[in-house]
C-alpha cells in the first residue's frame, strides 16, 4: 500500500486549536506551522541584504514553477508567477484574439476577477459576454458544452464553482472548445491542489490559480500556466528580469530585445518575491507529496458526510455526480438565514455564506469531528 492510499487528517501540521472548527478554506486557508518558520526566516534575511545572492533571484521562483508544473503535468517553462487572478486574466485578455460579434462564455455568478476582464474585452471589440444560467440539475458541463459553437471565441470557467463547489468537467469542455476553435481560460483558484487536474488532459490556453486558498500558500502569490502556443505573446508589463541574460547584473543596461524562454515574460515584476516564495514552495512540496488524488478521496469522504447530514435536515445540495470533493453549498432555498454565519462563528465554527448557500469547505486539516460539530450547531440554530 502506498502512503497516498492511507491519507489521514493533517491537523497536527497546522495551528488550529481544538475549540475551532475551520471549514472555510474557500475563503482563506491557514498556512502550515513549518511554513511560518520559513516565512520568519525569509523576512529576517532582509536584515542582512549582503547575504542575498544573485541566485536567490532565480532559483526559488524556478523551484516554485517546477512544483506547480509537476502538479499540473506541465513543463516548468510553461509557468509564470503572478500576484492575483486578475493579473493572470489581464495576460489572457492581451493575448487572445476576439472579433466583433463573437462570444465569450462564462458561468452565472462566476467570481468577479474572472468576469470583469471579459466584459471590458467584449466592449472593446464589439463582442458579447454570454452567461450560462445555473442549471436546475447541477450539470454545468452539459449546459456549457451545448453553448460552445463556432461563434464562441473564449470559454472562461472554473473547475469548481466558487459559491457552492458545483463541478465542471474540464476534459469535456476542453474537447468541445478545440472542436469549435474556442480558447479556454481557467481560474482554478477554488480547486487546484485538491482536485486532480492536468493540462495534458484539458489543454487550456491559460490556467490561473492563486495560492491562499486550496494551495495552502500566502496571499498575493499565484501561478499562470501559458500554453506553448501563446508563449511568444505580449506581457502586461516589461520587467528587466524577464529579459534574456538578466542573471548578469553587471550588464543590465545592455538592453535586450529578447525575453527569457517560455512563459517567464508573463511573470509579474519582482517575481523573485523573497519573503513569500519559500512559503509557497513548502506548501506545494507537501501537496505534491500527498497528491491531489489522495486528498480528493479524503475530502470527498467528508463532503459526502456533509451532504448526507444536510439532506437529513431538509437542506438542498448538489448531486454527487455534479459536486466537487472539497466544497459544497447547503442551499437554504429562500436565502441563508440572517445571522446564521455569525451565530456559528460565535461557537467557533467558521463557514461562508455565498448567495443562497452556506458554503462548507473542508481541507486536509478537517476530520469527521468537525462535520459533527457543524451539524450539531446547525440543528440547534435552525
Ligand atoms: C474563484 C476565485 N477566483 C479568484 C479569487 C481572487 O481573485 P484575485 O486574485 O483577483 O483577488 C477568488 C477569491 O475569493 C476566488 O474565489
Amino acid at each position: 500500500m502506498t502512503s497516498r492510499s492511507v491519507f489521514t487528517c493533517k491537523k497536527h501540521l497546522f495551528d488550529i486549536p481544538e475549540h475551532v472548527t475551520y471549514l472555510n478554506a474557500a475563503y482563506m486557508s491557514p498556512i502550515m506551522k513549518e511554513a511560518v518558520i520559513m516565512g520568519q526566516q525569509s523576512v529576517a534575511r532582509k536584515l542582512h541584504p549582503w547575504e542575498t545572492d544573485i541566485s536567490d533571484f532565480f532559483d526559488p521562483p524556478d523551484r516554485a514553477s517546477t512544483l506547480m508544473a509537476d502538479m499540473i503535468g506541465a513543463r516548468p517553462r510553461d509557468i509564470a508567477l503572478i500576484p492575483s487572478v486578475s493579473y493572470g486574466m489581464a495576460t489572457a485578455v492581451r493575448n487572445l484574439p476576439l472579433s466583433a460579434g463573437q462570444k465569450i462564455l462564462v458561468l452565472a455568478d462566476q467570481f468577479p476577477s474572472h468576469i470583469y476582464p471579459w466584459q471590458e474585452m467584449a466592449k472593446a471589440h464589439q463582442a458579447q459576454v454570454v452567461t450560462i444560467p445555473r442549471p436546475q440539475n447541477g450539470d454545468w458541463t452539459a449546459y456549457l458544452c451545448d453553448a460552445i459553437d463556432q461563434d464562441v471565441a473564449i470559454v472562461a470557467c472554473p473547475n469548481a464553482h466558487w459559491t457552492d463547489g458545483s463541478r465542471v468537467d474540464l476534459v469535456k469542455v476542453g474537447q468541445t472548445c478545440r472542436k469549435n476553435g474556442a480558447a479556454l481560460v481557467l481560474d482554478l483558484t477554488q480547486s487546484l491542489g485538491v482536485m486532480p487536474f492536468s493540462v495534458r488532459d484539458v489543454d487550456p490556453d491559460f490556467m490561473i490559480a492563486v495560492t491562499y486558498k486550496w494551495l495552502l500558500g500566502p496571499y498575493s502569490y499565484g501561478f499562470l500556466y501559458v500554453a506553448p502556443r501563446h508563449q511568444n505573446g505580449v506581457p502586461v508589463e516589461e520587467n528587466w528580469i524577464a529579459r534574456k541574460g538578466s542573471e548578469d547584473f553587471a550588464r543590465l543596461v545592455d538592453y535586450q530585445p529578447e525575453y527569457r524562454p517560455g512563459a517567464d515574460r508573463f511573470s509579474v515584476g519582482e517575481r523573485s518575491n523573497f519573503m513569500l516564495t519559500p512559503i509557497a514552495i513548502h506548501a506545494l512540496e507537501m501537496l505534491n507529496e500527498w497528491g491531489a488524488d489522495a486528498i480528493a478521496t479524503y475530502l470527498s469522504g467528508l463532503t459526502d458526510m456533509i451532504a448526507d447530514k444536510a439532506q437529513d435536515m431538509g437542506l438542498k445540495v448538489a448531486d454527487k455526480a455534479h459536486r466537487s470533493p472539497h466544497l459544497i453549498g447547503l442551499d437554504f432555498k429562500g436565502g441563508a438565514q440572517g445571522g446564521l454565519r455569525d451565530s456559528l462563528a460565535a461557537r467557533n465554527i467558521f463557514v461562508s455564506v455565498r448567495g443562497h448557500s452556506i458554503r462548507v469547505a473542508a481541507h486536509v486539516y478537517n476530520d469527521q469531528q468537525d462535520v459533527e460539530k457543524l451539524f450539531s450547531a446547525l440543528e440547534d440554530l435552525l
